[in-house]
């Protein structure tokens, strides 16, 4: 089938949830690299959204997955599982927490940490069950990450939100305190807002977050659905902080592409969840759970943390540049090779995401008219070079028109 078939088959037949999409096929990729339908290559900025950490075709990914393919797709959690078993052991080893719970998203991971923080205090005999979050945050599509998600604008054609969520303004720890009450069970939060617009806590609300949750007797849950995996230049974003989570959320880049999920927790949070209390047919089997093996130990083994800190302040550096040099880029934010450059209005983020793609870059427009770039942490100082030229090509072009 040809790109455009393949268009006319997915406009009849799928739910229309993306509205236009880009109109591209991707057939296979290599490396940071996309190859479309017609031979056409794309060096990707966006990693499937801060997914394909390893990029494409990476052979510690690819052998591990096949291998498990020929000895065992899936078996159920009513059995013990070597690969689970395993890729806890690993989380735990490298994180600050003591047990792990394998879901198959984003969304459902943070469902599954909502459950855990209400569980937790139900077990004490307490009525605390309200989960406050951020304004501009997102936490995922199910209803209950809906209504955790501080934008009314993916809650509103979904009306009524469960009960028990309260959003606050980000950044602002005495809005935070005030909304604290008997009720509250935890504060859930982005340490970078990324589908907000790569916005970051500041460091010292962070540290300030920490010390309410602690004085209050409430829990702390980092999502790091999207700034995990080594994203911002550490194993985890909270290692930035020096803060020790209750709750930490996994997704995206766990996988490397394949679906996986995960709530990591410390004791005794995580032990509220006893028999029965939560579950998953899919979430932990043994081909999920071998691509989070195989994705965790090359990270840690090809020391791509590092390298991912050290050619994000150099691709940061590179957009700097081009913020002094043009008037409507208004802000450069993130960490890591989790970064945004935020456009003024006058100029459409969208149009620029268009034109970059024509000259074969991935890009993507979020939050506020911010470019986001989270590309795979393979990606190369070269192809950092090569997408910083085209940006200042393009960015030429329209401030002449
Ligand atoms: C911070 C954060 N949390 C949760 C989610 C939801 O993840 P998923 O789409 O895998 O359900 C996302 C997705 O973009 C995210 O960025």
């Amino acid at each position: 089938m040809n790109t455009q078939d393949i268009i006319a088959l997915d406009k009849k037949y799928y739910m229309n949830t993306f509205g236009d999409r880009m109109q591209v096929v991707f057939e296979y990729g290599s490396n940071s690299t996309l190859y479309d339908k017609e031979g056409k290559a794309y060096t990707d900025f966006l990693g499937g959204i801060a997914v394909n950490v390893l990029g494409y075709g990476h052979p510690a990914l690819v052998e591990a997955v096949s291998a498990q393919l020929k000895k065992l797709i899936h078996c159920s959690n009513l059995f013990y599982i070597e690969a689970q078993a395993k890729l806890a052991q690993l989380l735990v080893q490298n994180s600050f927490g003591d047990r792990v719970f394998f879901a198959n998203s984003g969304a459902e991971a943070n469902e599954g940490a909502i459950k855990l923080a209400r569980k937790y205090y139900w077990n004490m005999g307490m009525n605390k069950y309200e989960i406050i979050t951020t304004d501009n945050s997102f936490h995922g599509r199910t209803l209950a990450t809906l209504a955790a998600t501080g934008q009314e604008k993916y809650q509103k054609p979904f009306q009524p939100m469960p009960e028990g969520f309260k959003t606050v303004p980000y950044n602002d720890l005495e809005a935070l305190e005030k909304a604290i009450d008997d009720k509250t069970s935890a504060v859930m939060i982005e340490l970078i807002q990324g589908e907000g617009g790569i916005i970051e806590a500041e460091y010292e609300y962070v540290k300030g977050l920490e010390r309410l949750c602690r004085e209050k007797g409430i829990l702390l849950i980092i999502d790091e659905v999207q700034t995990g995996m080594g994203r911002t230049g550490r194993l985890f974003a909270y290692q930035h902080y020096g803060i020790q989570p209750d709750i930490i959320t996994l997704a995206k880049g766990l996988g490397g592409g394949i679906p996986i999920g995960a709530i990591i927790a410390r004791e005794p949070v995580a032990s509220a969840f006893d028999p029965g209390s939560h579950g998953s047919t899919f979430g932990g089997n043994p081909l999920a759970c071998s691509a989070g093996i195989a994705i965790l130990s090359t990270i840690l083994q090809e020391d791509l943390i590092d390298r991912c800190a050290k050619l994000g302040d150099y691709f940061k550096g590179k957009l700097n540049d081009l913020k002094d040099k043009y008037k409507f880029i208004k802000d450069v934010r993130g960490k890591g090779l989790m970064l945004g450059m935020e456009l003024d209005p006058s100029v459409s983020g969208k149009d620029i995401v268009n034109l970059a793609f024509e000259r074969g870059f991935i890009i993507n427009c979020t939050g506020y008219n911010t470019l986001r770039f989270v590309p795979p942490l393979i990606i190369t100082e070269k192809e950092i070079n090569g997408l910083v030229c085209q940006l200042d090509s393009i960015f030429n072009d329209i401030s002449e028109v």
